[in-house]
């Protein structure tokens, strides 16, 4: 493990910010403002629904409006000994709620422990045209420190912060549809970027150098988005009885959720819903903080498929003391620095509630939400199943679409996850009653 900063940033947090879900969005932003320092730029970045047409014009092109998403607050977070509010902006109700419940026993079970690789990305430089590909791949890494050197050359201020080009790979592959081919890599430590425009500047800069080596021709020249280098884990150790239900006994669910883990590893059709569950809670954090969450995915997959079977992320198990263990470690190519995570307000303000130091640390809190979203998926699927949580707070948004507004919501959605009757028609009915001071059948 590569030992990285421990965050100083927001030491006396307590993320167990009690009856939140009971307060109005304003509340709960003023709440979250009492615990970590937003300005009323923050505040008005979050609450105000983020982004200036100025700024967003200047984003991506042919924009004619923006699309905004929930921002909600896991709470209960304990990480490596240190509370975290998480910021999570998701369109799927029950998932904060899901991360801040599971967060809430693991807390009482010591927290999650996490930890990660140092943030190096791969970029990939295609050759093509080689008669003699082992030939060719032993003359270039016989060049190996030209080509860092070279590679450096275009980022000293990386370089100067500890990162930059560290390495040089050669893959062969003898048979392509296009004859033999050479992929050179090259290994770049890129520090708090996610690292996209770093390494495929320093692609395109070697690439004569490289086609002078080998005396073929470069084509391609981009990062990989299969971060197998850079890898964040996180571990949970909950004793069986934290996890009892109104009707299942912990050892019980414990079981359950070590078999339902079983299932995702051996069966894909499974790993794909199980995998999803993690990354309701992965991509949460990635929007929430302006990052590239198709980045993410796509480095996700790509890692549960690396056995050359897709298997599941996660593994859940049964320890000799009788615990249930769940780890989760994945690619995570998450930055603090460039792209939206500077220009959008929304994500800037999201990253001072976190309160995060790198880019490291980032990926480590994420993956633990990731865990955590597993976690209470298994639990719900080993125990009740997932539609009664899921219709409760479903029944909220049906509740609000009707028109509730204030205690009203949860009065109705509680009739209308109670009768399993969770329709927009039924909630205007029972709003009605309330508000004519009926009872409601
Ligand atoms: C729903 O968004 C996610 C789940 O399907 C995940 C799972 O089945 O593990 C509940």
């Amino acid at each position: 493990m590569v030992e990285r900063k421990q965050s100083r940033t927001h030491p006396g947090v307590n993320s167990r910010l009690e009856n939140l879900r009971n307060l109005s969005p304003a509340e709960r932003l003023d709440r979250v403002a009492d615990v970590v320092p937003l300005d009323a730029c923050d505040k008005q970045a979050i609450g105000g629904g983020g982004l200036p047409s100025a700024l967003a014009n200047g984003m991506i092109e042919n924009v004619i409006g923006t699309f905004t998403l929930p921002l909600g607050i896991a709470t209960n977070f304990t990480i490596n000994g240190r509370d975290y509010l998480i910021p999570m902006s998701v369109e799927e109700p029950s998932v904060v709620a899901a991360a801040s419940y599971m967060a809430r026993i693991v807390r009482a079970c010591g927290g999650f422990r996490t930890s990660s690789t140092a943030p190096v990305m791969r970029a990939q430089v295609q050759v093509l045209g080689v008669g003699d590909p082992h030939g060719a791949r032993m003359r270039i890494l016989r060049e190996r420190e030209a080509i860092i050197a070279a590679a450096n050359a275009r980022d000293k201020v990386l370089v100067s912060l500890g990162g930059g080009c560290k390495d040089v790979e050669v893959h062969v592959f003898e048979e392509t549809p296009v004859g033999p081919m050479l992929v050179v890599h090259l290994i770049v430590d890129v520090r708090d970027a996610m690292g996209a425009n770093t390494v495929n500047t320093m692609a395109e800069s070697v690439a004569p150098m490289i086609e002078d080596i080998t005396g073929a021709v470069v084509r391609l020249r981009i990062l990989s988005n299969f971060a197998d280098l850079r890898l964040a884990r996180a571990m949970v150790a909950v004793t069986p009885d934290a996890l009892k239900t109104e009707d299942h006994e912990g050892g019980q669910v414990a079981r359950g959720i070590v078999e339902a883990s079983a299932f995702a590893a051996v069966d894909p059709y499974r790993a794909a819903t199980h995998n999803k569950g993690i990354m309701n809670g992965v991509d949460a954090v990635v929007v929430a903080t302006g990052n590239d969450w198709r980045a993410v995915e796509a480095g996700a997959h790509a890692w549960a498929s690396r056995s050359g079977r897709y298997r599941s992320l996660t593994n859940w198990e049964i320890d000799a003391k009788g615990n249930l263990v769940g780890t989760l470690e994945m690619p995570m190519a998450l930055g603090l620095v460039g792209g939206a995570t500077r220009t959008h307000p929304g994500a800037r303000a999201a990253l001072k509630i976190l309160g995060v130091e790198s880019a490291q640390e980032l990926a480590e809190v994420t993956v633990a939400v990731g865990l955590a979203q597993n976690m209470a998926a298994l639990r719900a699927l080993a125990s009740e199943g997932i539609q009664k949580g899921h219709m409760a707070l479903h029944a909220r948004n049906i509740a609000i679409v009707a028109g509730a507004s204030g205690d009203e919501i949860g009065t109705v959605a509680a009739a209308l996850a109670a009768a399993h009757d969770v329709r927009v028609d039924r909630a205007r009915e029972l709003l009605e009653t309330m508000r004519n001071g009926g009872a409601s059948n």
